[in-house]
């Protein structure tokens, strides 16, 4: 098989499930115990936090964990927005993820003021725009680091200088740029910062948000003392431990790896624009998370091709695996300016640790075909 949706999510890294089994099978105890098997097990995440902190520049304290890069965003959104209750206005883009979208969504309804601030044809945010939309009553500005659809990488700290003058605080969506890109918080000025551990080769379900030192936040999830009063809930110790692997071990690997992966990807990239006409690559050159590429298949519905190389046991995707079963448009498609008929021939190719040069070759193979064979058939 060749899976190209690393975006969607990635394979777990063998250390990082042998680690989890070994913690499952060795430890049981609660952290919350002050008993030596409870003991052990709050140090074990101790040291996942500090793996965790150190990936980002930051303190131990400052590092929450959570349930997914989804509950990250909303305890960042809630918890801001919450602990403000007079400032009643927040700030994002438009091509940010549900987990941003839909908060704001929902905070709307409640009556909060929601600014979506327009982006440009590759994906980047209008910063006069935002300059303009802030105002003595916003709380918070959350805006991505990557977009998971196009890879683009937006100038947060462009949006953290514009913030701070006007004393906003600044939230960051990292789930697809931690481990793909430098995500030192404190060279970025953001004061919240979130990530997932099965973008990065860890298990699903058990993210972490970054908390600056100081910033004023109320809890998403009310209960015990965990996580310094902030997210209770007995923890996900064995995701905590595995998390902690999965940083370790991309930590490890540095460079040389995403180095390896962009030019999988450069390559893939350059094969299918000279491989296949008509082709419309939507991002940008540069400025990227160069493992995500978006291409459109003008003239036909991207579905029928994600079947088609399905059936090769080659698997990508027509967007975020979040808007894939629904009929609708992608909204980050439709913001960067693509008509419906272009955006619905969208497949998104996501590449990670795994892939390698015959992965490449198989797609290079067999994708010009499969166009070919349904362009035929449409028509076009
Ligand atoms: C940019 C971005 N934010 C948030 C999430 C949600 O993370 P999780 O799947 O851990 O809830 C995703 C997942 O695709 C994402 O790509």
């Amino acid at each position: 098989m060749v899976y190209l949706d690393n975006n969607a999510t990635t394979p777990i890294e063998p250390a990082v499930s042998e680690k989890m089994c070994w913690f499952l099978r060795e430890h049981f105890g609660n952290p919350s115990s002050l008993y030596p098997i409870g003991r052990e097990v709050k140090k074990l995440i101790t040291e996942a936090r500090e793996t965790v902190a150190d990936a980002l520049g930051a303190m131990r304290s400052e590092i929450f964990f959570t349930g997914s890069g989804t509950e990250s965003d909303n305890f960042a959104i809630y918890g801001i927005m919450n602990a403000f209750p007079e400032k009643n206005e927040f700030i994002t883009s438009s091509i940010e993820h549900p987990a941003v979208i839909e908060t704001a969504s929902y905070l709307e309804k409640r009556g909060k003021k929601i600014t979506f601030i327009p982006v440009d044809q590759y994906g980047n945010i209008d910063l006069e725009f935002l300059k303009k939309a802030i105002s003595p009553k916003t709380a918070l500005i959350s805006i991505m680091y990557s977009n998971n659809e196009l890879g683009t990488i937006e100038p947060i700290k462009e949006v953290v200088k514009i913030a701070k003058e006007k004393e906003v605080l600044v939230h960051t969506d990292a789930v697809q740029a931690f481990g793909k890109i430098p995500c030192n918080v404190n060279k970025l000025g953001v004061d919240l910062l979130s990530l997932s551990a099965h973008k990065i080769y860890g298990p699903k379900g058990i993210g972490s948000l970054y908390i600056r030192k100081g910033t004023k936040i109320l809890p998403l999830i009310c209960g015990g003392h965990q996580e310094r009063n902030l997210r209770a809930g007995t923890e996900n110790t064995a995701g905590i431990i595995a998390l902690g692997e999965a940083v370790q071990i991309f930590q490890a690997k540095g460079d040389k790896d995403l180095k390896r992966i962009h030019k999988l990807a450069d390559r893939l990239k350059k094969g299918i624009e000279e491989r296949i006409p008509r082709v419309i690559f939507n991002g940008p050159e540069k400025n990227r998370v160069k493992s995500t590429l978006s291409f459109s298949f003008t003239g036909m519905e991207a579905d029928a091709i994600l079947l088609a190389l399905a059936s090769k046991e080659i698997y990508v995707s027509t967007g975020s695996a979040c808007s894939e079963d629904s009929e609708e448009v992608s909204h980050v498609l439709s913001s960067i300016g693509l008509k419906p008929e272009v955006a619905r021939s969208t497949l998104r190719l996501s590449l990670g640790r795994f892939n390698n040069d015959e992965d490449v070759s198989k797609v290079l193979s067999e994708l010009p075909e499969i166009i070919e064979k349904l362009r035929k058939i449409s028509g076009l």
